[in-house]
């Protein structure tokens, strides 16, 4: 009898969070990119299809540079666009699944990063043509590991 009521108290206190505590904000993500960019374009509508708020800003591309050089995007990791949410950096054509991951893990990195413009990444679509790609986690110190193969 004292087991069934403990079991009991304890199925009370297991219970799930109401879901309104537990859907967190999803915060917006800001979008450098050059003024003709087409790729970039259907990126961020790739985003914003998986429900990502984005604020987009045309600049040159020294300026694009500028940013992506202070944000720890070397050459070699470099991509078209660059953005940036919850203090993460995101380089290139990234789908929106792992950035709500990074976000959502809080993961300790710098960002995330697809270097080079891979075919069929969201936003570089040609048909059904798919060239494998990794989306990689660059760390706080400049190195980077495998977050998501494709
Ligand atoms: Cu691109
Ligand atoms: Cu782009």
């Amino acid at each position: 009898m004292v087991r069934m009521l403990l079991v009991f108290l304890l199925s009370f206190m297991l219970a799930p969070l109401p879901i309104t505590s537990v859907s967190a904000v999803q915060p917006e993500i800001e979008v450098w990119k050059s003024p003709s960019c087409d790729c970039c374009i259907n990126w961020v509508k790739h985003l914003e299809d998986n429900g990502l708020t984005v604020k987009v800003q045309d600049v040159p591309s020294a300026t694009l540079d500028r940013i992506k050089r202070q944000a720890g995007i070397t050459d070699k990791l470099a991509s078209c666009h660059t953005g940036k949410i919850d203090g993460y950096v995101i380089e290139g054509h990234v789908p929106a699944a792992d950035i709500k991951r990074l976000v959502s893990e809080k993961t300790d990195a710098a960002g995330l990063t697809v270097p080079g413009m891979p075919v069929g990444s969201p936003g570089m679509e040609v048909g059904n043509e798919r060239e494998p790609y990794e989306v990689l986690l660059l760390k706080k110190d400049g190195t980077t590991e495998a977050f998501a193969k494709y």
